[in-house]
């Protein structure tokens, strides 16, 4: 019988029962619920709302559950509304009236508001620590190449030589900002909308701040109505992971690119690369494809959050309910791809000589050849000019810019002598591109560095 049966002359509709029913999907919030629940019951203990032996029985009792369950000795009951109805029946049949004290000066209202920002505070950590291993497995990685030359595109055309170790720190770069912005959202998410009630707070005198300090929240949010009616901190967290899983898919898709044969400029191991079940040659990138894949799947969820939350009105609405499987098939698919994706990138092997060598080709250090001009006195634009006829030259005479003779150099400037192939050698090239942030292994050790330098503190905080 439903627990609001008083009201009602009627059963539930089987199918309504279904179709209300969350728990299959918010049974994974139990610990958290029971947390919360346990800071209420010591709170209203304190406060004299209920008596002290009772608001003890209370937090045995629930402490009881948890243990059942973390151990499975107790079954999570399908036919129950939602985690936080079974949980009380639950305390009921153990406790009695005691067990129906519990939700004294409480909803559902906050009570799920509040559950939500206690697992949403673990599973972010989780994410967090990932998100700093990837951080340290592509420094690792950049150590071994700070002098590995490769081209550096835009439009995907041959630019300017950088190294490989520049090119992946730039995802790191972007990690590091992943999980400023993971911090950021949590930060706002700090305060506890416990005792927000339905939507108009108590009448009975509760501690709000107590119940806040006992599940470690800043403070408690300052309007009911709003404790319990917005789920923005979902949908900023879930932002967080479709502009994370953004980064990994154009990283993941650089390394689709880079394994074909096309470029061939790194190959990944066998046990994170699969078969085709026709073709006996094939070796797909699968992890990589599926990371680009599932980042369609979390703009999804991102869009089912604002979608949810745009046309409701104050304060709770069932609507709500729709957030968490939204926000945790974002967690779990972006947990998922971490996983994959580390040892993936750790495992990979990559192909200098193929980078170097396509490094040579697409006349990536034209730009060089001008700032050559410019030292000798020539104006930039000018410079840029004569170069690009140069190039033009080259590609007819099906020459790059190493092997065209010094003669034609000198044809096109009297301000070319032999030095101009020291300063076009692409070693070079790379080597004066000191400055902050560029190209040169001494400018990349410094970017090296500190990363290494924020990971410690990070990891340390
Ligand atoms: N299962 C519900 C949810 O996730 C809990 C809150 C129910 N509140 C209510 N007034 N029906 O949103």
């Amino acid at each position: 019988m439903a627990l609001w049966a008083g009201r009602f002359s009627k059963e539930e509709d089987e199918t309504v029962n279904a179709f209300n029913s969350s728990i299959a999907f918010d049974a994974r919030m139990y610990r958290q619920d029971i947390r919360g629940s346990i800071a209420h019951a010591v709170m209203l203990g304190e406060c004299g709302i209920i008596e002290q032996e009772e608001s003890e029985a209370i937090v045995t009792g629930l402490a009881g559950i948890l243990e059942d369950l973390d151990t499975g000795k107790l079954k999570l009951d399908p036919n129950a509304e939602d985690i936080h109805m079974f949980v009380e029946a639950e305390l009921t049949n153990r406790l009695g009236d005691t067990g129906k004290r519990l939700h004294t000066a409480r909803s559902r209202n906050d009570q799920v508001a509040l559950d939500i920002r206690l697992y949403l505070r673990d599973a972010f950590q989780d994410i967090q620590k990932l998100i700093l291993t990837l951080i340290k497995t592509i420094c690792e990685t950049a150590q071994q190449h700070t002098e590995t030359i490769m081209p550096g595109y835009t439009h995907l055309q041959r630019a300017q030589p950088i190294t490989f170790a520049h090119h992946i720190l730039t995802y790191a770069q972007m990690l590091k900002r992943d999980y400023s912005r993971i911090d950021d959202a949590i930060d706002r998410m700090n305060e506890c909308p416990l005792g927000s009630g339905a939507l108009a707070g108590t009448t009975y005198p509760i501690d709000r701040n107590r119940t806040a300090e006992l599940l470690h929240f800043r403070k408690p949010v300052e309007n009911s109505l709003d404790g319990v009616s917005d789920r923005d901190f979902c949908i900023e967290l879930c932002n967080a992971l479709a502009i994370l899983m953004m980064h990994l898919s154009r990283f993941s898709e650089e390394i689709i690119l880079w394994c074909s044969w096309e470029f061939k400029f790194i190959e990944l191991d066998d046990a994170y690369a699969t078969g085709s079940s026709i073709m006996p040659q094939k070796k797909n990138p699968d992890v990589t494809e599926l990371i680009r894949g599932k980042t369609g799947r979390i703009y999804g969820d991102l869009m089912t959050l604002l979608s949810m939350m745009k046309g409701t009105p104050l304060a709770y609405n069932k609507d709500m309910q729709e957030d968490k499987e939204a926000i945790f098939d974002a967690i779990d698919n972006t947990k998922l791809c971490l996983k994959t994706f580390i040892p993936m990138l750790k495992t990979m092997q990559v192909y200098k000589e193929n980078m170097r060598h396509a490094a040579a080709k697409g006349f990536i250090n034209a730009t060089d050849c001008a700032d050559y001009l410019v030292r000798k006195g020539m104006p930039f634009r000018d410079a840029y000019k004569l170069t690009g006829t140069l190039v033009a030259e080259c590609i007819q005479k099906n020459l790059t810019l190493e092997t065209l003779p010094l003669e034609e150099y000198q044809n096109m400037s009297p301000l070319f002598t032999e030095d101009i192939y020291q300063a076009i050698n692409l070693e070079t090239c790379l080597k004066e591109r000191k400055s902050y942030g560029a190209s040169s292994p001494e400018a990349v050790r410094i970017q090296i560095e500190h990363l290494l330098n924020d990971l410690q503190k990070l990891e340390q905080s």
